[in-house]
């Protein structure tokens, strides 16, 4: 017999994929692709000739159709991507800078996102038909937003409904890192979506129209907002998809006020309070920042929790000597330590460990999808269809009106 729910959690396999690329010693450097093909995860097909190419050939490639192109393409850069591929974006970002980029641009008839699916779906919503959302790697997903598969979302928020019978009301938020049908579900009953620059006013959006919300993918991002906002851990439930009702009684499901998507990002839970007090031991001056996306205990630990673009501005303008430890994925934080020689900034991680779906971004792919442009084929294109793109864009512009971590 088959039953609709199982104790067992299905883990994505990007989620199992996520250590491929992690090491204790060495930097990070870019290999041939063909090479790159051996660390064990899943690639995306691509015409053989671009396999063995040496990253001069490459660049020069990328360089040429660059030039060819001209301004009729817009590559953005998402500020995980590998320094060799970063080099190449006109604008770089985070998730909510590169969507209002997105957004606000009409020209660009070929948008190459060099980030991940979530992104691209996201930057299709936002743009207009005649603009092209090209990813380079279909294969570069997000194993957090593998987390939360719309069939499963779908049936919890039936099920809350149920519970809560019209007793209580509810809105639900999603991350930005998730599928475009999940954000479609949230505009369709009046929720939002959120990037980590503006959970925390969404948080305020909701709750003014709501006394529950329920948050997803990222149980972690979901329960540090929750805390900022001056929610009690007691009102704050985790949803398992794969147990009935979510895991939870009625009772607690009404008492309530934040009710968790059982998701995580693998690469910012990799932070631990093991890790900052070996810092704190080892060097006193040194502050310690970290993204929300790591779990509550670390967030309480650190100095400084923030977005992307708040771990950016606060290590940029700290003055020169500082000295930084910061949570968040290995490419930011070795570019701010190249960028920034004055001070002294590490990752809190010892072990070397990109996100393993944004690295799956390697230049040969950008150069593929170039040499598409220029013979007029929009290799992987994303495309979102039409009834999710209404639904979806009206949770997007609600969140676009809440602006971002500078707005
Ligand atoms: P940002 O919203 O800060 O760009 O983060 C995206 C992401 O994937 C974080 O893990
Ligand atoms: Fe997804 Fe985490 Fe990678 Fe961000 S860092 S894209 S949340 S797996």
């Amino acid at each position: 017999m088959t039953t609709l729910f199982s104790d067992k959690n299905i883990v994505p396999v990007t989620e199992l994929e996520q250590s491929a690329f992690c090491q204790t010693e060495g930097n990070l450097r870019t290999k041939t692709l063909e090479e790159e093909f051996n660390s064990g995860v899943r690639w995306q097909k691509i015409p053989t000739r671009y396999l063995k190419l040496t990253p001069e050939e490459i660049d020069e490639g990328i360089k040429f159709a660059r030039a060819e192109i001209g301004s009729k393409a817009l590559i953005l850069g998402h500020h995980y991507q590998r320094d060799d591929v970063f080099k190449y974006s006109d604008v770089s970002g985070d998730s909510y800078k590169l969507s209002k980029i997105a957004s606000e641009n009409n020209d660009a008839k070929w948008i190459i996102f060099c980030g991940v699916h979530f992104m691209a779906e996201t930057a299709d919503i936002l743009t207009s038909a005649d603009q092209n959302i090209i990813l380079p790697n279909l294969a570069a997903g997000c194993s957090m937003a593998d987390m939360a598969k719309f069939v499963d979302v779908r049936n919890s928020w039936s099920q809350i409904e149920n519970v809560l019978g019209g007793k209580s009301s509810i809105i639900p938020i999603t991350y930005m890192n998730s599928s475009a049908d999940i954000k479609s579900l949230c505009g369709e009953n009046g929720g939002i979506v959120c990037t980590s620059s503006n959970a925390l006013k969404a948080y305020e959006w909701a709750f003014e129209k709501s006394e529950k919300i329920l948050f997803l993918p990222d149980q972690h991002l979901g329960r540090n907002t929750a805390k900022a906002f001056g929610i009690k851990d007691s009102e704050i439930v985790v949803w398992d998809p794969y147990r009935k009702n979510g895991g939870l009684s009625s009772v607690e499901i009404i008492n309530s006020k934040v009710i968790l998507w059982k998701g995580h990002c693998s690469v910012h839970t990799r932070f631990s309070v093991q890790q900052i007090n070996h810092v704190r031991k080892n060097n006193p001056n040194t502050k310690i920042i970290v993204h929300p996306e790591c779990t509550n205990e670390v967030v309480e630990a650190a100095d400084i929790n923030g977005s992307t673009e708040l771990i950016l501005d606060t290590v940029i303008k700290s003055p020169a000597g500082s000295s930084w430890a910061i949570g968040t994925e290995i490419n930011m934080v070795n570019r701010l330590a190249k960028d920034n020689p004055d001070k002294d900034i590490f990752c809190l991680d010892s072990v070397v460990c990109p996100c393993a779906t944004m690295y799956r971004i390697h230049p040969a792919y950008l150069l593929w999808v170039l040499e598409g442009i220029m013979a007029g084929v929009a290799i992987n294109r994303i495309k979102v269809d039409d009834h999710k793109k209404y639904n979806a864009n009206i949770a997007l512009e609600r969140m676009l009106a809440l602006g971002g971590y500078r707005a």
